[in-house]
C-alpha cells in the first residue's frame, strides 16, 4: 500500500510509471463512452472515500469517474457534513473510515491534516490539494505536456504569478521530472524556499525573475493559476490584484516564448486577470486536455496506491 501525498515523496521510477500507465490507459478507453468500464477492473468490489472540505469541480467529478470506471464505488463527503473539525480528532476519523473504505482521497486546507490522516489510516490516503500542495494536478500536467511536445525533462516552464500550492507542486516536479522552471511574480509571493531548495537539490535550475517578458523568453511551457486561491483572505483580493496584474499571461507576453510553447492552467480561471481569454482559446492553449488528464493521471495514482 502507499500514500500519495506530494510528487518529492514519491520516487521518480514510480512517478515516471503512473504517467506512462495513464498514457495507455487513455488510449485504451479512446471512442468510448464516459461511462463504460474499462477492460481492466482494478478496482472491482473497492470504496473509496472522497473528501472535500473545499470546493472543487474537476477534482471531485474526475475521482469520481476514474473510480466508476475501474469497476471500484465511490462515496462522496464533504468535510461540512464529518465530525472532522467537530473534536474528533484526524486521527481517530482516519481509524474509523479505515474500517470501511479501500482508500481516501482528500482535500483540506491544513497539509497536517493530510499528514495526520495518512499517519493512522490503514488504507492509502492521496492528496486532492491542501494549502500547500496540490501533486495531482501536476500528475496530469506532465502527461499533457508529454503528450503534446515528448519528454519534460530538460524543457523550459516559466511559472507566473502566486508562488502557489499548484506552483509548489510543480517546483517538486522540476526536482524529479528534471526540468528548469522560472518563477516570475512579485516579491511578496514567492515560492518558500523549501519547495525551491528541493528543486535545486536535484540540479535543475530554477530562475526567480520578476520582469515577466525576460521570464517568459524561451519558455516550451507558460503557467498561470487563478490569484486569489481559495486558502487566501478574500480580504487580501484588491491587494493581490494590483501587485499581480504585470504577471498576466495575455497574447503579448506568450510572444516572448519560444513559437511552439504550451499554455496551461489548472482552472478554475479567472478571465481577463490572470490570464486573457485570447490566450486561454488559443492555439497554445492544452487547458482542457489539462483538464481531462486529471482523469487518466488519477486513475494511474488510485492503481498504484492500491498495488493493483
Ligand atoms: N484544478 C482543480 O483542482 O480543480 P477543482 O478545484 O475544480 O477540483
Ligand atoms: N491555487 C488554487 C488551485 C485550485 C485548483 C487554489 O488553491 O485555490
Amino acid at each position: 500500500m502507499n500514500h500519495f501525498l506530494d510528487i518529492h515523496k514519491t520516487d521518480l521510477a514510480a512517478l515516471r510509471s503512473m504517467i506512462d500507465q495513464a498514457a495507455a490507459m487513455k488510449q485504451a478507453r479512446q471512442g468510448r463512452p464516459k461511462g463504460a468500464p474499462d477492460d481492466t477492473q482494478p478496482l472491482a468490489n473497492h470504496m473509496v472515500a472522497l473528501i472535500f472540505e473545499k470546493p472543487s469541480t474537476r477534482t471531485r467529478v474526475s475521482f469520481d469517474v476514474g473510480v466508476r470506471q475501474m469497476g471500484g464505488q465511490t462515496m462522496l463527503l464533504s468535510g461540512n457534513d464529518m465530525q472532522l473539525g467537530h473534536g474528533e480528532t484526524i486521527a481517530d476519523t482516519a481509524r474509523v473510515l479505515s474500517r470501511y473504505v479501500d482508500m481516501i482521497m482528500i482535500r483540506t486546507f491544513d497539509e497536517t491534516v493530510l499528514m495526520e490522516m495518512a499517519e493512522y489510516a490503514d488504507v492509502p490516503v492521496i492528496n486532492g490539494l491542501t494549502d500547500r500542495t496540490h501533486p495531482c494536478q501536476i500528475m496530469a500536467d506532465v502527461l499533457t505536456f508529454e503528450e503534446h511536445r515528448g519528454p519534460i525533462n530538460g524543457k523550459k516552464v516559466v511559472w507566473t504569478g502566486d508562488g502557489n500550492n499548484v506552483c509548489a507542486s510543480f517546483l517538486h516536479a522540476a526536482g524529479q521530472f528534471g526540468f528548469d522552471l522560472t518563477f516570475t511574480g512579485p516579491s511578496q509571493l514567492d515560492p518558500e524556499d523549501e519547495f525551491v531548495g528541493f528543486a535545486r537539490s536535484k540540479g535543475c535550475t530554477i530562475t526567480i525573475e520578476r520582469d515577466a517578458a525576460k521570464a517568459v523568453t524561451g519558455a516550451d511551457l507558460v503557467v498561470a493559476d487563478t490569484w486569489v486561491s481559495m486558502h487566501d483572505a478574500q480580504s487580501a483580493r484588491e491587494r493581490r490584484h494590483n501587485i499581480l496584474r504585470p504577471y498576466q499571461v495575455n497574447e503579448e507576453l506568450m510572444a516572448h516564448a519560444k513559437p511552439d510553447a504550451l499554455f496551461m492552467h489548472c482552472l478554475p480561471a479567472h478571465r481577463e486577470e490572470e490570464v486573457t481569454s485570447g490566450v486561454m482559446d488559443g492555439p497554445q492553449s492544452v487547458i482542457f486536455d489539462e483538464a481531462e488528464n486529471r482523469l487518466h493521471a488519477q486513475k494511474a495514482v488510485m492503481r498504484w496506491c492500491l498495488g493493483v
